[in-house]
């Protein structure tokens, strides 16, 4: 192995990630007098926070009656019930102070006629525990991640958060079952980093990147919850993925959810508005499981649009064009790019397309990092701490409602900004870096850096996307599933056999992509075992050959770790937490799906 050496940095917080998540967790740290490192592989306004577009729910009560007890009701249910109910408390009763504390900042929401924060409607959520659509979703426009992003940089960089941008995060610092900081190795010069802490706080987004088709950006190959397998943490929950109804059509470029909380709706090809069909009441506004289930369903019974008769048509164009032009603007520039439309002519071309994981890192509502150990499901690992869309706190169980996520980010960042100011002590002693905790880092780093095989790293992913789109799509049974453990496993196999042909370390993005793609494919490997484990259907999960929920057998979560010397992955469980944070909301409990 080449002779690698180390450029040493202590700090008492380290953030591994810069969106949403990572900088609402970075800036809490900061505020709380913590000598505080952000650590990003892109510059942070470029994290895929920023993609986010039709808003972030919260109870204000801006455009009518809400209550957060009625949040917490829809994510409960929207979760399928296997959301952690006392993460969900928390989460709706913290969100509206969450985004008053976005707006003081500056985050430039859009504006009602009396100068609120403006609300539109989104999938699941409802009023009174229920009863009919409510407008809980404020927004920026059709930009609302962007805008938070950007505010959120500003506000870190004004509380002395020091960045390390374009710094690639390769492993945790283990020892003895204590997390001690993180290496990285720096892009544009080369160089390896040993950042030592007494808290890491990953903030390293989804995975998404594991399909062939999917919202999220290249970036998004869930580098932190790759680092918690390889230091041998399980994942929890994996085998949820959820599918948004409206990527384009080709392209996969998320179409907001918001167009249709707007008034848009969707088409099949006899131009009827077959939602109205499958929840007579939410109509096109159901859950996302609901609507991409009912769209795969049109599609594969011969009523697809177009040519091939495989996609769907969503229209906007019997709205107002001044409304789309204010509130929808950047919708319509990408089906302007991406599928040649007008919107306010024609119907934009849509189809089902990966845009989450509800599964993740598994944490406490707090961000701590938890592992199952003897009969304890919530041990928590001293010095990780885990937010965002890496994180499973669990919030969204097996489906997450549109617009939790950017709550989920703000809310949960807070939070794990509060929890770091309780535990880390500002300038505590940080124990020396031994070259053990470092020696796998370096020996994976060198093995793929010079590895000579027969395998190009962008053959091998498109393997692996193929089957997870294939195989673990929106509709799963044993088969498929069978059939993704199969080539998921081949794949794994050929890593050894891989080729890199860049053996610099400046701007390498040959190795950069392939430590990425490692990273995917044990991922991938959880995310196919979980599913196949998992006989119930349930929110995202949608078997054909169990069509029901069950929750006698199977109202619990999942959890996985993942060997990559073998490739086989170990499954084990932990209990649903069915109870509140306090009595001002009785338990809430399971019921028939009815939406
Ligand atoms: O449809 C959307 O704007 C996406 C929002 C979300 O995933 O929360």
């Amino acid at each position: 192995m080449a002779a690698y050496e180390f450029i040493d940095h202590r700090y008492d917080v380290v953030v591994v990630g810069a969106g949403g998540s990572g900088l609402r967790a970075a800036l809490g740290c900061a505020q709380a007098g913590l000598k505080t490192a952000c650590v990003t592989k892109v510059f942070p306004t470029r994290s895929h926070t920023v993609a986010a577009q039709g808003g972030i729910s919260a109870s204000l009560g801006n455009m009518g009656q809400d209550d957060w007890r009625w949040h917490m009701y829809d994510t409960v249910k929207g979760a399928d019930w296997l959301g952690d109910q006392d993460a969900i408390e928390y989460l709706a009763r913290n969100a509206p102070a969450a985004v008053y504390e976005l707006e003081h900042w500056g985050v430039p929401f859009s504006r009602t006629e009396e100068g609120k924060i403006y609300q539109r409607a989104f999938g699941g959520m409802t009023r009174n525990f229920g009863e009919g659509p409510i407008q809980r979703t404020c927004a920026a426009a059709d930009r609302t991640g962007h805008a938070i992003l950007h505010t959120l940089y500003g506000q870190s960089v004004r509380h002395a958060v020091e960045f390390f941008t374009e710094y690639f995060a390769l492993d945790l610092m283990m020892d003895e079952g204590v997390c001690r900081g993180v290496t990285a190795w720096k892009l544009d010069d080369g160089t390896l980093h040993r950042f030592s802490a007494q808290m890491v706080i990953l903030a390293t987004g989804g995975y998404g990147r594991v399909y062939f088709s999917c919202t999220s950006a290249h970036t998004c190959t869930g580098d932190g919850n790759a680092m918690v397998l390889r230091a041998g943490l399980p994942l929890q929950d994996m085998e949820f993925v959820q599918f948004h109804p409206t990527g384009i059509y080709g392209a996969g470029v998320l179409i907001t959810e918001g167009v249709r909380g707007e008034g848009g709706y969707l088409t099949n090809s006899e131009g009827e508005r077959f939602m109205e069909r499958y929840a007579p009441s939410a109509k096109d506004l159901a859950s996302r499981d609901v609507v991409s289930r009912s769209m795969t369903i049109e599609i594969r019974e011969g009523r697809g649009v177009g040519p091939n008769k495989d996609h769907i048509y969503l229209h906007l164009d019997h709205l107002d064009p001044k409304i789309i032009h204010e509130r929808l603007p950047g919708i319509s520039e990408s089906a302007r790019i991406f599928a040649g439309v007008d919107v306010t002519k024609e119907p934009i071309p849509v189809l089902p397309t990966v845009h989450y994981n509800m599964g993740g890192i598994p944490t406490n509502y707090h961000g701590e990092v938890l592992t199952k150990v003897g009969g304890d499901p919530d041990s928590v690992i001293p010095g990780l701490m885990a937010v965002g869309e890496a994180a499973c706190v669990s919030i969204h169980g097996a489906n997450r409602l549109g617009s939790n996520s950017l709550t989920d980010l703000v809310v949960f960042g807070r939070a794990a900004g509060l929890r770091a100011a309780e535990v880390v002590k500002p300038g505590d002693k940080i124990p020396e870096a031994k070259p053990a905790w470092t020696e796998r880092h370096l020996a994976r780093f060198d093995r793929f850096r010079h590895a000579n095989g027969g395998s190009p790293t962008a053959q091998l992913r498109l393997e692996m996307q193929k089957a997870m789109q294939e195989d673990a799509a929106v509709f799963r049974t044993g088969e498929t599933l069978e059939s993704g453990v199969r080539r998921i496993a081949e794949v794994h196999s050929k890593v050894r056999d891989i080729r890199v042909t860049d053996r610099g370390l400046i701007w390498n993005t040959d190795l950069m992509e392939t430590l990425e793609f490692d990273n995917l494919v044990g991922q991938a490997a959880v995310t196919v075992t979980s599913a196949l484990n998992r006989q119930e259907s349930r929110g995202a999960h949608a078997r054909e050959d169990f069509k029901d929920r069950d929750d006698v057998n199977w109202m619990k979560h999942t959890l996985a770790w993942f060997d990559d010397a073998t490739g086989k992955v170990r499954l084990d469980d932990r209990p649903v937490h069915a109870y509140t944070l306090t009595n001002d909301i009785a338990y809430i409990p399971p019921k028939a799906r009815v939406y």
